[in-house]
């Protein structure tokens, strides 16, 4: 093990913490879940302006044009009572869908309640606030009846998760029939010359801009989490398991991301 002094400012230490004492979440260890909460409520105050920055304004692109790759999927299904917005962070996919879906309710769910204050501070003022509600669930366990959501959302959480095939299993039981779930993920580009830039980012550029605002562990770990997400076929496998019938990839930006919608009975 290297001495304090060998150690460069951003590598992660074996206490589940980089060396400026930002946490890093260790997937292995039995404490994972509770890190990443901590990791969150770390980044929560940067966490949009350094989520901005990081995707270099692409995603305020990528959530609207994944609700448009839903309605384009949805076209046969009935209309959208209510919503579910999964590992809703501070709400941006949250207060868009309200805006969306103009009639439905929507709830957005989210484990770091450091995360749900923002999101509900910054719903307030909105027109749609009356209609929309937030709650600090797990997305194991999430307290809602079976069969009683018709749209369920989550956008990059995936890569925090212990189990996403249980994930999947939850969200499936949850919905109605023909309710439909989309999930946005980062993803693997799809032209190997992107891919080389994209990795080159995530690796080297993005954790130098972490650790520049005392954050080393957080934007080390999302490189590295990145490597725990199963590819697009992969991806479409487990929502089958998981008892969805239709299922379909729509990557964005020449597949640095993905919105995944799957559809159930
Ligand atoms: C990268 S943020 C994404 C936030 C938001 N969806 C967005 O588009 O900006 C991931 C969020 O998922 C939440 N999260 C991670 N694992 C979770 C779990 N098991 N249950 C509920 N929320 C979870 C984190 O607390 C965090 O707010």
């Amino acid at each position: 093990m290297p001495s304090a002094g060998n150690t460069p400012a951003d590598a992660p230490s074996a206490e589940r913490h980089a060396a400026d004492g930002s946490p890093y979440p260790d997937r292995t260890s039995a404490t994972f879940e509770r890190d990443v909460q901590a990791m969150f409520t770390h980044i929560v105050r940067r966490y949009d302006w350094f989520d901005h920055a990081a995707s270099l304004g692409n995603d305020y692109l990528w959530r609207p044009r994944a609700l448009w790759d839903l309605s384009r999927f949805r076209r046969e299904d009935p209309p959208v009572a209510r919503v579910l917005d999964v590992g809703c962070g501070t709400g941006d996919l949250t207060r868009l869908s309200a805006r969306y879906f103009p009639r439905a309710t929507v709830l957005g769910a989210d484990f770091t309640e450091a995360m749900l204050r923002i999101a509900d501070h910054r719903t307030r003022p909105e027109t749609a606030a009356p209609r929309v509600g937030y709650l600090r669930a797990n997305a194991r366990r999430l307290p809602l009846a079976s069969a009683s959501v018709d749209v369920i959302l989550s956008a990059f959480v995936a890569r925090n998760l212990v189990d996403l095939p249980g994930v999947f299993r939850e969200f499936h039981r949850v919905l109605r029939p023909r309710g439909s779930v989309l999930t946005l993920e980062i993803t693997e580009p799809s032209s190997p010359l992107v891919g080389r830039l994209f990795h080159s980012y995530f690796d080297h550029v993005v954790p130098w801009l972490g650790a520049a605002v005392h954050s080393a562990g957080p934007y080390r770990y999302l490189p590295n989490s990145l490597r725990s997400l199963p590819s697009r076929a992969e991806m479409l496998d487990l929502l089958r398991s998981a008892g969805f019938a239709r299922v379909e990839a729509r990557p964005q930006s020449m597949g640095i991301v993905t919105s995944y919608l799957a559809g159930a009975g």
